[in-house]
């Protein structure tokens, strides 16, 4: 084939990539067509790769290419066949910061390219170069340099917070905060300035590399509580734009079609949550919490209140109910207990019970999270009701059970403005005629918090693991 159709024949191949793209990401919004949605992304990003390493002249030894791609593979096998499901979440922050930093080193390659083309003549000799700068270009390195340090640093403090790890269990934040991250960007965007004004800087790149990074420990460290689905979807978002601005530094259109959706799909996730969560994206940013003093003693709230109960108890609270409601939350997910919740719902309606699940927009660890694990049970989507539409049924529900959630039915949400989850609306479960919580003791859930709705008058504790109990329960419906 004439070299003259080549360069065309690979943009033909990124704008097929780049419509498989978006249809992946249509496919994404439905659980039914989820599967098929991720299948048409990766089979986009491998027309991108191949159409990628066949481009002419660029690539001279692929030596390089395939040791990275192998261990890569390897690696990333090796990820998506041993990691525990609950443990997802923290793997797509990796992910996301992994994203980061590969543009911080592209875009730092990139520049010791364009210093050697500027400084040294074809023969490597110190001399008048025949390369002019190239303003687009150096902009976009400052772009990756920058929101790739911020992604990646950040995402990996996001990892720790949702591995909850005990060195990220603490908000930490500094006196001043938000001056001192003020200072920290106008620092990363001086260096900037410097490097585009002279693109020969390496200096000027590392400095601001490390100014951006000390800024991506210090704006996620202090967000916690009912913020971290908003700071995660944000980050997406940015790796996304890390990864758009690479894709202009090394003139690859694929890659900056890719960045944009992800940017972009990153930005409308990170507005949904914001939404959600009744959170403005300036505050989650750079509104440091009231120091939560008074955060009540787990003692105090429950000493002499908590009510346990048992599967047959339970089994015949619902022998008179017409309506139940089941919350699912993180730990239905560490419980593997949404198969077993599917027969609770079989059995109750073959009993002539209504049942609908409640579904919290942040319940579990990641966005669609309680979806995802109900679709696999196959509960039908239509039993799924959203917290805006299920929470003015509540009064008039006879069994609400909650298996594994806590944070997102705390009612403190709406009373102590001073709480790590203050304004985050909750599922009103708390206004059902009866509660059970089927947890397997009265730890406190993400938040670190307890929890007064467990020593609600209506409400009940089944003590045990969340698979179990249900299991346990239909046994003792079957019974009745
Ligand atoms: P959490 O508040 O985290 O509570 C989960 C509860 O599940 C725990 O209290 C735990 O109590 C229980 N549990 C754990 N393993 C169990 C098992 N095997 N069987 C039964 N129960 C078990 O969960 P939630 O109500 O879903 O709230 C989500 C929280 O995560 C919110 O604070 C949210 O802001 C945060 N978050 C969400 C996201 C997204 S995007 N969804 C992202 C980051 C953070 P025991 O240990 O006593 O059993």
């Amino acid at each position: 084939m004439s070299a003259e159709y080549y360069p065309h024949l690979i943009n033909l191949a990124y704008v097929v990539a780049g419509i498989l793209f978006i249809l992946g990401l249509k496919g994404l919004t439905h659980p039914r067509t989820a599967v098929g949605g991720n299948l048409l992304g990766a089979l986009a990003m491998l027309l991108a790769i191949v159409a990628t390493l066949l481009k002419t002249k660029i690539i001279e030894d692929y030596t390089w290419i395939l040791i990275g791609t192998g261990i890569g593979t390897v690696i990333g096998v090796l990820f998506a066949t041993r990691i525990a499901m609950t443990a997802m979440p923290q793997l797509v922050a990796l992910f996301n910061g992994f994203g980061g930093g590969a543009s911080v080193l592209v875009a730092g390659a990139e520049l010791v390219k364009n210093i050697r083309a500027l400084t040294l003549d074809s023969n490597g000799a110190e001399a008048a170069a025949t390369a002019t700068p190239n303003v687009v270009a150096d902009v976009a390195i400052v772009a990756s340099g920058l929101i790739g340090a911020v992604t990646f640093w950040g995402s990996l403090v996001a990892m720790g917070k949702l591995q909850e790890l005990k060195m990220f269990k603490k908000n930490i934040s500094l006196p001043g905060q938000q001056v001192f991250n003020a200072l920290l960007a106008l620092a990363a965007l001086a260096l900037g300035v410097w490097l585009v004004s002279d693109p020969t800087n390496m200096t000027a790149y590392w400095g601001l590399v490390a100014v951006a990074s000390v800024l991506g420990l210090t704006l996620v460290l202090p967000i916690g509580g009912a913020d971290m689905p908003v700071v995660i979807a944000l980050l997406n978002s940015y790796s996304g734009l890390a990864a758009a601005s690479t894709g202009f530094v090394i003139d690859n259109n694929v890659l900056i079609i890719a960045g944009s959706l992800v940017g972009a799909s990153g930005l409308i996730l990170t507005q949904i949550m914001c939404k959600a969560m009744n959170r403005s994206l300036t505050n989650v940013l750079f509104g440091v919490l009231e120091p939560g003093g008074a955060a009540a003693d787990a003692d105090e709230v429950y000493a002499g209140r908590v009510k346990s109960t048992s599967a047959d108890e339970v089994a015949m609270l619902y022998e008179s109910a017409q309506r139940a409601v089941i919350v699912p939350g993180y730990g239905l997910a560490v419980a593997q207990a949404q198969h077993a919740v599917r027969d609770l719902m079989d059995v109750l309606e073959s009993r002539g019970v209504e049942v609908e699940f409640a579904i919290h927009p942040v319940a579990g660890r990641m966005p669609g999270h309680m979806n995802v694990l109900l679709a696999e049970a196959e509960v039908p989507y239509e039993k799924l009701r959203e917290m805006d539409e299920i929470n003015s049924t509540f009064p008039q529900t006879d069994v609400t059970l909650v298996i594994g959630a806590n944070d997102v039915v705390n009612p403190v949400a709406r009373t102590d403005p001073s709480s790590p989850i203050a304004g985050m609306p909750i599922l009103d479960v708390d206004k059902s005629r009866t509660v059970v919580v089927v947890k397997r003791s009265l730890s406190p859930g993400f938040a670190g918090i307890p929890n007064p709705l467990f020593a609600a008058d209506n409400c009940l504790m089944y003590f045990g693991d969340g698979k179990q109990a249900m299991l346990d329960l239909v046994g003792a419906l079957k019974e009745l």
